[in-house]
């Protein structure tokens, strides 16, 4: 079989995106647009994988990791100059090459394979991704003869009148024949609009060479949109989405608002989990079947166990087991462990946090630095006060236990097993397992005293 072999072009800054942040890292769905790109290259499984950087380079570096190899492109001449940085890794190969830009976020491995198999069964030296756009404004224009060969592509800037009707563009995305790639890169020239080495011009060099040139269009243009400015970026966050979306549905996830709904591409859901309006589940969050997620929900890199319910509530960072209940207006922080049949009701604050198997904090606590053990009770306004100003205490209930209503316990402090603490106390000594503990004034009742006042 052929090598394949692939380049990335992801040096420019991104001009038109109006940022500080380097184009290619404006995510899409939370994954930066080149990291999608690389993702979907990767899958096709090349031999060698090139990312040509530039402005942000370390960035990007630091962003794809080892996923990559890099050339270095120092100063932005134009795409044909950003391919030949790939010279010193590439040049001598024999195989095919797959250009993709890094600003191309939408574009899937199933497009590229099309891509590839055209360019193998054509024999061809240089294949084109081609698509037919509404409003080709903008991307580079494939002119065709009268017999319909690909002659060459025009830059939209150097287009005329009769050339910028044409609706068939160019993607981005092509293959080569390694060898004939890096010889016509040699022969670019800058002589156009933008003063750029254009790689769309290999095309026409290895046509007037006699070789063979082909396009294939996909149907799809959507998966092409290039990403140059904040619209584009909006566009391809939308598309995304309902991708995402629609890969859940058709996965057994019914999702209820499919456009108010917003799920990250590394997400992962089970079946029959109902996902309802308002909720953006983001990072590397894994929740099983038969949930309720939503509505108004913010989830964010937690592990999620069956049946749970979770409703106008955000959670981070945290595992929470089956047949949990939290909300509504619960907010679960970084580093929780909520074990199975757990209720936390509304506006109740957990951080950092173990809470043990059928435990309950149903309403207006705060729990911080804490280890809940099994089937305790805590009541509604209970307080954890982990914090001296200086440094974080950690608060221990352990198993069977209850805290009566508007409780305190100051940290580091352990109530032990089965022991309660009365409504209002102010706790600041460890409790005994099995004892009552009451740490409030006593009630003074002053017969009449009322008159007084009236
Ligand atoms: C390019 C194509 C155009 C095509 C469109 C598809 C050229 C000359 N034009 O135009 O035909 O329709 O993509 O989206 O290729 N880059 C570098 N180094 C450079 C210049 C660019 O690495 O010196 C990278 C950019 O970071 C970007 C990609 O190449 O990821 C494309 O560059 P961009 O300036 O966005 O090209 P377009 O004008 O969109
Ligand atoms: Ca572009």
């Amino acid at each position: 079989m052929t090598k394949r072999f692939a380049v990335i072009l992801a040096a420019g800054q991104g001009t038109r995106m109006k940022s500080k942040l380097y184009k290619v890292l404006h995510p899409v769905c939370g994954k930066p647009m080149v990291q999608h790109v690389v993702d979907q290259v990767s899958a096709v499984s090349v031999e060698k994988l090139v990312t040509i950087i530039g402005h942000g380079a370390e960035k990007v570096k630091s962003q794809l990791g080892n996923a990559s190899e890099y050339a270095l492109q120092e100063e932005q001449l134009g795409t044909a100059h950003a391919v030949i940085q790939a010279a010193p890794i590439l040049e001598g190969e024999e195989g095919v090459t797959l250009v993709v830009c890094g600003d191309t976020p939408l574009i899937t491995t199933e497009t590229m394979e099309q891509l590839l198999k055209h360019h193998e069964n054509t024999s061809a030296k240089a294949t084109i991704l081609t698509a037919r756009a509404e409003d080709p404004t903008g991307y580079g224009r494939v002119v065709r003869g009268s017999e319909g060969n690909v002659e060459k592509i025009v830059e939209h800037k150097d287009a005329n009148q009769s050339e910028r009707l044409i609706q068939e563009i160019n993607t981005g995305t092509y293959c080569f024949d390694n060898r004939f790639l890096f010889d016509s890169l040699k022969k670019v020239s800058n002589d156009n609009v933008q003063g750029e080495f254009y790689l769309p011009d290999v095309i026409e060099i290895l046509k007037n060479q006699g070789e063979i040139v082909t396009a294939y269009q996909t149907s799809n243009f959507e998966e092409t949109l290039g990403v140059n400015d904040r619209y584009a970026l909006s566009q391809a966050e939308k598309i995304m989405q309902l991708r995402i979306n629609k890969k859940h549905m058709l996965n057994g996830v019914t999702i209820v608002d499919s456009n108010n709904t917003y799920i990250s591409t590394d997400a992962v859901i089970g079946q029959d989990t109902v996902v309802l309006p308002g909720t953006v589940i983001t990072g590397n969050t894994d929740i099983a079947a038969n949930c309720q997620i939503g509505p108004h929900t913010e989830i964010n890199d937690c592990k999620i166990g069956e049946r749970t319910i979770i409703r106008q509530s955000v959670a981070h960072n945290s595992n929470i087991g089956n047949d949990v209940n939290i909300g509504p207006f619960a907010h679960i922080r970084p580093d929780s462990m909520i074990h199975d049949e757990v209720k936390i009701g509304n506006f109740v604050e957990i951080k950092k946090a173990v809470f043990g198997h059928g435990s309950k904090a149903s309403h207006l606590s705060y729990i911080g630095d804490a280890e809940v053990g099994a089937d305790v009770n805590i009541g509604c306004g209970t307080i954890t006060v982990n914090y001296d100003g200086k440094k974080k205490y950690l608060t221990k209930i352990e198993d069977g236990a209850f805290i009566g209503c508007n409780s305190n316990l100051i940290a580091p402090v352990t109530v032990g097993k089965g022991a309660y603490v009365a409504a209002g106390s102010t706790i600041n000594q460890d409790v005994p397992g099995n004892a009552l503990s009451i740490a409030r004034a006593r009630q003074v009742n002053k017969e009449d005293y009322a008159d007084k006042f009236k």
